[in-house]
C-alpha cells in the first residue's frame, strides 16, 4: 500500500505476557515488521515479562528463530533482524510478588523522559494485580499508557470490575483497550469509504438501504484455545467486541472531528440506539450453533465435542451466532442487520454486504431479465477489497438483457503492496498516542449491556446450541432466520 513511513518517537514497550501466545504470534511480529519497514527509532526497547525465568540471551533467541521460521531472511531484513533482537530484553517478574518488580523499575528508571507503554499480554484477572504493582513501584510517568487485550470481562458485572481495578491506576487517556479488529486496513477503509466520498452518505439511510449483513466466518475450529473458549463461546468471543464494532463503523454518523472521543461518541451512540433482545426475542432473533465433525479444507475433522481438554465432554458453548439486530434511531429504523460468525464454517471469510434497496419500477420488458438490488460488498478478509454491485447491459447486439455484475476493487491489484497487520497500526498507536481505534470504558460497557440479556436468555430457556456439520454454514435455523424475512445470505464463500 502507498504509505508513509513515519519514525515514531523513542518509546519503551513493556509487554507483560512475554513468552505467551499471543506476544509471539502477533506482538513481536508486528513490531518486527515495523523494524523492517524502518518505523522504529533506534533507541526504543521492548522489554518482554513473564514469570517463566529466563535470561535475556535465550529469549532472544527464542523469538529470532520464530521469526526465522514466519518471516524469510534477505540480506536487508538480515540487519533488521538482528537490531531488532537488541532491543528485546527480557525480565523475570511474578504478577502477584515483588519478585522482579525492582529489576523492571531499574531497568525503566533512566528514561523516565521516554514514551512507556505496559501491555497486558496476560489473562483479564492479571489486570489487576499487573495495574497495582506499577502503580506500587511508581513505573507510571506522564507518557505511560496502559494497553489491555480482550477477553474484557465476561459479562457487564466482570467489565466493569477490570474497569474499575485498571481505572484505579491509570487515566482513562492513558488506558487502549485492543480490538484488533479496529486495526484492519479494510476497516478503516470502511470509514474512508463513507466519508471521503460524497457518493454514498445520502443514501446510507432506511429510505436507500433495505439491509445490512456482517459475516466473520473462519474455517478453523478452537485450535488448542478450548480451555478458554469454552467458558466464552462465540457470543463473547466475537459478537460482543469485533462484530458490534463492525457495525458501529456501518451505522454511526459522521464524527464532527477528527478527536478520537468524537468517533468514540459516535460508536457509543449506536450501540446504545441497539434496541434489546431478551427473553423470548432471544430465542426468535439469535440462533446459536456447534460444530460436529465434518470436513475443513478437504480434510476429515473432529467435532468441537471432541476438542475439549482434557477429554470430550458435553457443552453447551455456541461455536456459530447468528442474528438479527435493528437500531433503533432515525437512520436505521426498520433496517434489519444480520450478524453471523463461527467456527469451522466453509472458509476463512469477513465481509460486509449493504443491501441496498430494488428500483421502484422497471422501464424493461421481461426479456431483460430479473433486476437485482444494488449491494456493496466490503470484503475485510482475505481479498480485501470493495465490490460495488451493480445492473448492467449484457454486451452484443439485440434486445436489452441486464446482469447484474460487480464494480471490483481489490486492494492487492490497486495497490500492490502487503497489507500490514493489525497490530502494526495499533502497537504504533499507542505510541503515537492516538486512541481513536481503541475502545473507552463506556464503549465496552454499552456492548455488554446490549449482550448480557442475551446470554440469559439463553441460561434461562437452558436452549443447547444447534448442531451444524463442520465445513458448513451453521445450522438450519440461521438461513431459515434470514429467509423469514424474505432475504438470503450473500456473498461469503461457496
Ligand atoms: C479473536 C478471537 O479475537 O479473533 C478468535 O478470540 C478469532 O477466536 C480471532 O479466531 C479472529 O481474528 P482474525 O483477525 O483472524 O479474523
Amino acid at each position: 500500500m502507498t504509505s508513509r513511513t513515519i519514525v515514531t518517537d523513542p518509546f519503551d514497550y513493556v509487554v507483560f505476557g512475554g513468552t505467551g501466545d499471543l506476544t509471539r504470534r502477533k506482538l513481536l511480529p508486528a513490531l518486527y515488521q515495523r523494524e523492517l519497514a524502518g518505523q522504529l527509532p533506534s533507541s526504543a526497547r521492548i522489554i518482554a515479562v513473564s514469570h517463566r525465568p529466563a535470561t535475556t540471551e535465550t529469549y532472544r533467541q527464542e523469538i529470532g528463530s520464530a521469526l526465522t521460521c514466519t518471516f524469510p531472511v534477505t540480506e536487508q531484513s538480515s540487519q533488521a533482524l538482528h537490531r531488532f533482537l537488541a532491543r528485546l530484553s527480557y525480565i523475570a517478574a511474578d504478577a502477584l510478588s515483588e519478585e522482579g518488580w525492582g529489576a523492571l523499575a531499574d531497568t525503566l528508571q533512566p528514561r523516565a523522559d521516554c514514551i512507556r507503554a505496559f501491555y497486558l499480554a496476560t489473562a483479564p484477572d492479571l489486570f489487576g494485580p499487573i495495574c497495582n504493582r506499577i502503580g506500587a513501584n511508581r513505573l507510571i510517568t506522564e507518557r505511560s499508557r496502559l494497553v489491555v487485550e480482550k477477553p474484557f470481562g465476561k459479562d457487564l458485572a466482570s467489565a466493569r470490575v477490570l474497569n474499575d481495578a485498571i481505572g484505579r491506576i491509570f487515566a482513562e487517556q492513558q488506558i487502549y483497550r485492543i480490538d484488533h479488529y479496529l486495526g484492519k486496513e479494510t476497516v478503516q477503509n470502511l470509514l474512508a469509504l463513507r466519508f471521503a466520498n460524497a457518493l454514498f452518505e445520502p443514501l446510507w439511510n432506511a429510505q436507500h438501504i433495505d439491509h445490512v449483513q456482517i459475516t466473520v466466518a473462519e474455517s478453523l475450529g478452537v485450535e488448542g484455545r478450548a480451555s478458554y473458549y469454552d467458558t466464552a463461546g462465540a457470543m463473547r468471543d466475537m459478537v460482543q467486541n469485533h462484530i458490534l464494532q463492525l457495525l458501529c463503523l456501518v451505522a454511526m454518523e459522521p464524527r464532527s472531528s477528527s478527536d478520537a472521543d468524537a468517533l468514540r461518541d459516535e460508536k457509543l451512540k449506536v450501540l446504545k440506539a441497539l434496541k434489546p433482545i431478551d427473553g423470548s426475542a432471544a430465542h426468535m432473533l439469535v440462533i446459536r450453533g456447534q460444530y460436529r465433525a465434518g470436513m475443513a479444507g478437504g480434510a476429515p475433522v473432529r467435532g468441537y465435542l471432541d476438542e475439549l481438554d482434557p477429554q470430550p465432554r458435553p457443552s453447551s458453548t455456541e461455536t456459530f451466532v447468528a442474528l438479527k439486530a435493528e437500531i433503533a434511531n432515525w437512520r436505521w429504523a426498520g433496517v434489519p442487520f444480520y450478524l453471523r460468525t463461527g467456527k469451522r464454517l466453509p472458509g476463512r471469510v469477513s465481509e460486509i454486504v449493504i443491501s441496498f434497496r430494488g428500483i421502484p419500477h422497471s422501464v424493461f420488458d421481461d426479456k431483460a431479465g430479473p433486476i437485482s438490488p444494488n449491494r456493496l460488498v466490503i470484503r475485510l478478509q482475505p481479498d480485501e477489497g470493495v465490490k460495488l454491485w451493480l445492473m448492467i447491459k449484457d454486451p452484443g447486439p439485440g434486445g436489452i438483457r441486464l446482469q447484474h455484475v460487480p464494480l471490483d476493487m481489490s486492494f492487492a491489484a490497486t495497490f500492490g503492496a502487503r497489507s500490514p497487520e493489525a497490530y502494526e497500526r495499533l502497537l504504533l498507536d499507542v505510541v503515537r498516542g492516538d486512541q481513536t481505534l481503541f475502545m473507552r470504558r463506556d464503549e465496552i460497557e454499552a456492548a455488554w449491556a446490549w449482550v448480557d440479556p442475551i446470554l440469559a436468555a439463553w441460561h434461562e430457556i437452558d436452549d443447547p446450541p444447534r448442531p451444524y456439520q463442520a465445513g458448513t454454514w451453521g445450522p438450519s435455523a440461521a438461513i431459515a432466520l434470514i429467509e423469514r424475512d424474505g432475504r438470503t445470505w450473500l456473498e461469503g464463500v461457496a
